[in-house]
């Protein structure tokens, strides 16, 4: 490549330009000379050792300077001895906790006499830190695949319990006591039961079959099936989706399970009294709330507002309820809005929860109107 001709640069100059190449380095530089005083110390270095403005270092024994970090001391020490110097090596900085990785090298002059030696040095920390999430990544797909055998291994027994406590039920007709006592037997393995499918239906990865779903059948299927697994007493529910609403890529019993589960929750907090809106409307632009997956261009989108006027969620506890296994409740698995947002996850879609204590909460679920767009149908 043909380069513009310059006036040529002073010595001066050309090493101006290094010393500014070497202070804005991204990786930390120090070097010393062979009788132990410190030549060069860039910002990054001063950064990583907590030392003050590196100019004000130069000079002064290195054994001195970094005396907090005696790792670092007995690593420059050994630069003059040592056959082979590490390159790539890594240590812990137990001054400031903080993982380095480094190479020493050493400075030689034109007859190969060593006259000092640099360390060249990047803070690993956060690299460790990605490191550590992949293992918890891990940990917790492991302990996934062994919840999911314990779960199956767990579902016979319960099975056969069930069904001899009905027996025991049937030969104990006469007996009051021990009927309320099999009674409880059969409920608290009901009970049981259930979280073993829950946790299941957690660790199972989901396979959706997706259809174009009309989110009011889906809301009413969920009015249904949440009837059936809590009590929704005196508490009035509110329905609302414009006839018009296109409907959603979905996979309409999972979607069902969602909202079910959304309003169980809502149930269960307003323990027989309250009101539930529930409602539905398509948004088009960001500004509606639609959803914007490529950060720019917005996808039309159906937003599911399930909002009940019961206690509300306190501020310590908002961040903690999509986690798995997180509940308040004294019979709670704490794994229906884990599943829910896995659920709203796998249909490319998002969950927000808004709460005012003591006002009441609102879940918003967001889904990508389908791409069809014909009339509403589900198998
Ligand atoms: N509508 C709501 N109002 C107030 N708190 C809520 C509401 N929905 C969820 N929560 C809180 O979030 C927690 C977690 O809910 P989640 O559905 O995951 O588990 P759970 O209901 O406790 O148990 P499970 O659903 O597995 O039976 C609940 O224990 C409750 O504290
Ligand atoms: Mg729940």
């Amino acid at each position: 490549m043909l380069m513009p001709r310059r006036a040529t640069r002073t010595p001066r100059q050309t090493d101006v330009f290094f010393r500014h190449m070497v202070g804005n380095m991204r990786n930390g530089v120090l070097a010393i000379t062979r009788d132990g005083d410190v030549v060069l110390v860039n910002e990054e270095a001063c950064r990583l050792f907590r030392l003050p403005a590196g100019d004000t270092l130069v000079g002064r024994p290195y054994a001195d300077v970094l005396r907090d970090h005696p790792d670092i001391v007995r690593v420059l020490g050994g630069a003059f001895g040592m056959a082979a110097l590490p390159n790539r090596a890594e240590l812990r900085l137990r001054s400031t906790d903080t993982v380095i990785g480094y190479t020493l090298s050493l400075v030689r002059q034109q007859d190969g006499e060593p006259v000092g030696a640099a360390l060249f040095f990047k803070d690993l920390t956060d690299v460790e830190q990605i490191e550590e999430r992949e293992r918890l990544r891990d940990r917790l797909a492991a302990v996934g695949e062994m919840a999911a055998v314990m779960a199956h291994e767990i579902k016979n027994p319960l099975a056969g319990i069930e069904v001899m406590a009905g027996l025991l039920r049937r030969k104990t007709k006469d007996n009051v006591d021990a009927q309320t006592l099999v009674g409880e037997i059969i409920n608290e393995a009901k009970l049981a039961n259930s979280i073993v499918q829950e946790v299941l239906a957690f660790v199972r990865p989901v396979r959706l079959q997706l259809y174009p779903t009309s989110v009011a059948d889906a809301l009413g299927s969920a009015l249904t099936l949440a009837d059936g697994e809590a009590v929704r007493g005196g508490i009035a529910v509110n329905l609302s989706v414009p006839t018009d609403l296109p409907p959603v890529g979905g996979d309409y019993h999972q979607l069902t399970q969602v909202f079910a589960n959304l309003l169980i929750n809502a149930y269960q907090a307003l323990d027989g009294k309250g009101r539930i809106d529930l409602t539905a409307r398509l948004a088009t632009t960001a500004a509606e709330g639609a959803l914007v997956p490529d950060g720019y261009q917005p996808v039309a989108s159906v937003v599911v507002d399930v909002a009940d006027n019961g206690p509300g969620v306190a501020p310590e506890v908002a961040e903690k309820i999509f986690n798995p296994f997180f509940t308040t409740k004294p019979k709670g698995s704490g794994l229906g809005l884990a599943i829910v947002r896995k659920i709203v996850d796998a249909h490319d879609g998002r969950i927000d929860m808004t709460s005012t204590e003591g006002r009441g909460t609102r879940f918003r679920v967001t889904l990508p109107v389908d791409p069809r767009t014909h009339a509403a149908s589900h198998p």
